[in-house]
């Protein structure tokens, strides 16, 4: 995931291919939670691995459920309901909306003391309705800081169940959820009536709600969406194992990226269809009005790309309150204004949605109104498009939504800031888009560095990359696994058998993943790493057919979002018009005294004066041979490193790298 305060997005034209999306959000905490309070084990295949699920499973592991990891599933012990662990303590749920209000219902019924804690924005999302209905039947919750918001303070207290309990439902429904999904607890000795206050708003989450309870053996009983009876003697009942589906929500943006792509390809999305029980899901029926042509399987979901052929609408959203915001992106590329409504619940999210979509909409050139609960969109005509630098106020659905401005006609960029907030709910999300998404012409950025051996070229490319979020070419690996191999196949490596060794090498198989190189599924990248192998590299690298031959390979690393390519000709030839330039330099004994450091704390024993001579003879050598000389661009910056620490290296390149960005 990337390190850094923003990501650049070239313009895109178009997205195609096939994906499978994460689990769904509102699924997982719901079935987290659930699990939790059955009794036995049961275990959540395809559950969502992003901060607000990993919050939860923090929680109930401080409360005493026991978990087992798997790649993407986990096995929960639950409590059966009750609590064992009764001593106070505090859990600290985030920005999870989705934790902490079931948590905040389900530990006031179990007696728990605990102090419930988050983030900043956590303190300014109400839950005072929860409270108050939770107050109704003897919980004791109090506001450690300001009445109606979290932080919250649970302590034991005698439930005493008689009237119906009401609970208002127009501010957010996750206030019901939290009460459908822990009142089972107390349901021994008689039936529980809920009512609810107010026109209820986000339906399709309490289906899912009422829809996971039912496969945890808890079957309520609705009156329309006013009344809700839970059965006396309820109990959850482990289904033992059970399904996340992918996040509907999520699939909003590949299902907008599908319509706004030019061409005549498709994108599929895979593991979400016809069966799902997300609200969210209606989302197409949303972006099939605005002109989305898209095919529905039981369990995937096709988009046709369509031109940007979009239409306006005008349309009420209270039953997709989340994936609405999709629209507002698609609304920019459409004929005719849209205006979407009963949106309230927007202003008391992750931030305050209207606002922020008002915001950043009016930096990339759309006239944007916005009223209580409502927001009305013009589109943006295809030369007033701005670059811009969107701000994502810690909201995952701002920086997804953002991304797809990148698919805007004129060709601008877009600054996605702080874009690990996707990790709320999506933390590959960009990586994702990227492995879909082609671009308006020749716009990957690539950064070439080079410089003389033991320069720390490797280290500094590879930092910058890191920090960028761009992929990592070290060129060298490609001449020294050459070597390696064909060393093993007892191949001098000599000029006379160039062709024999061309040969081999575009053979192999070879995959690189990270920092770890696979040759025909057999990891080298610790074995070409020898001063060896480093001599016979030097061999092969002068050799100008297998040059030729590596030049598809080398280029082919060049994806969005970008590349650090580290090595001889990168800059001449492999990246002719790379945007940034570097040629590393260090003095001689500096880098023999780096050298020496390096190969002492491998175990390696070694004398600075014999390496010292190496590496001036290796310089001689490297900057007089006929084939790819060691020598800077012509069009390369100079740094010279000797007096610089590694992270001051790495600033000085991140700093040109924005300089010219900001050009
Ligand atoms: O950077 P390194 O030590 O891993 O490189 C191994 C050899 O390959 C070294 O002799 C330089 C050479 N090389 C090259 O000729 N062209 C490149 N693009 C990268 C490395």
């Amino acid at each position: 995931m990337f390190n850094q305060h923003f990501l650049d997005l070239p313009p895109l034209l178009s997205a195609f291919g096939s994906v499978t999306l994460p689990g769904s959000k509102s699924i997982s905490n719901r079935v987290l939670l659930l699990a939790a309070l059955s009794e036995g084990q049961t275990w959540v295949h395809d559950l969502l691995d992003s901060d607000d699920t990993q919050v939860m499973l923090d929680a109930l592991e401080q409360l005493g459920c026991h978990l087992k990891k798997e790649q993407h599933s986990v096995c929960i012990t639950g409590l059966g309901g009750s609590l064992q662990n009764l001593s106070e303590m505090t859990l600290f749920l985030g920005n999870a909306g989705t934790a902490m209000r079931p948590l905040c219902a389900a530990l006031s019924l179990l007696g728990a003391n605990v102090t419930m804690t988050g983030v900043q924005r956590m303190y300014e999302r109400p839950i005072k309705d929860l409270v108050e209905a939770l107050q109704q039947i003897g919980a004791s919750i109090e506001y450690l800081q300001d009445p109606g918001f979290p932080p919250l303070k649970i302590q034991h207290a005698k439930i005493n169940i008689c009237a119906p309990i009401e609970v208002r439902g127009d501010v957010s429904s996750q206030f019901l959820t939290a009460l459908l999904l822990a009142l089972p607890l107390v349901s021994q000795d008689s039936e529980i009536q809920i009512k609810v206050v107010g026109e209820l708003i986000s339906k399709p989450y309490v289906e899912i709600t009422l829809n996971l309870l039912a496969q945890f053996g808890v079957h309520i009983k609705r009156d329309g969406w006013r009344s809700f009876t839970i059965p006396q003697g309820s109990k959850y009942i482990s289904p033992g194992q059970i399904h996340v589906e992918s996040d509907a929500s999520s699939a909003s943006y590949f299902i907008a990226a599908g319509a706004l792509s030019m061409g005549t390809e498709t994108l599929k999305i895979l593991g979400l269809g016809e069966g799902s029980i997300q609200g969210d899901i209606r989302f197409v029926e949303a972006a099939r009005l605005m002109g989305a042509n898209i095919t529905m399987g039981a369990n995937h979901l096709e988009i046709q790309a369509n031109q940007r052929q979009l239409q306006g609408i005008d349309l009420d959203c209270n039953h997709i309150p989340d994936a609405a915001m999709t629209l507002v992106m698609m609304a920019l590329f459409a004929q005719g204004e849209t205006v979407l409504r009963n949106i309230g619940s927007w202003r008391v999210k992750e931030t305050d949605r209207i606002s922020a979509m008002v915001k950043e909409c009016q930096k990339i050139g759309a006239e944007v109104q916005e009223g209580a609960d409502w927001i009305r969109i013009k589109p943006i005509a295809q030369a007033n498009w701005k670059s811009a630098s969107i701000k994502t106020y810690d909201d995952h659905r701002m920086a997804m939504c953002f991304s797809l401005a990148a698919f805007n006609p004129d060709g601008k960029t877009i600054r996605i800031e702080d874009p690990r907030c996707v990790g709320k709910t999506f933390p590959d999300y960009f990586e994702t888009l990227f492995d879909l998404v082609q671009t308006l012409g020749d716009v990957v950025p690539v950064i070439c560095i080079d410089g003389p051996t033991a320069s720390g070229k490797g280290t500094l490319a590879s930092e910058v990359a890191k920090s960028l979020g761009f992929h990592y070419l070290d060129s060298g690996a490609l001449y020294r696994l050459s070597a390696f191999v064909a060393t093993e196949q007892g191949i001098d490596l000599d000029v006379s058998n160039e062709e024999q060794i061309v040969e081999l090498v575009s053979k192999l198989s070879l995959r690189f993943e990270g920092a770890s190189i696979y040759v025909n599924d057999r990891e080298i990248s610790q074995a070409i790493r020898t001063e060896v192998v480093g001599m016979n590299a030097s061999k092969v690298s002068a050799m100008p057919r297998l040059r030729t031959a590596l030049v598809d390979l080398q280029r082919s690393f060049k994806r969005l979002p970008g590349l650090v390519a580290d090595g001889r000709d990168m800059a001449s030839v492999i990246f002719p018009n790379s945007p940034l330039k570097i040629y590393l330099t260090a003095d001689a004994m500096t880098r023999a005294k780096r050298r020496h450091k390096q190969l002492i704390s491998m175990g390696i024993s070694a004398n600075i004066d014999i390496l010292y001579a190496d590496l001036k003879a290796r310089d001689d050598r490297d900057m007089s041979r006929s084939v790819a000389p060691l020598k800077p661009a012509t069009d390369a910056l100079m740094l010279d490193n000797s007096d610089l620490s590694i992270e001051q290296s790495i600033e000085w390149v991140l700093n040109q790298w924005r300089s010219k960005n900001a050009a």
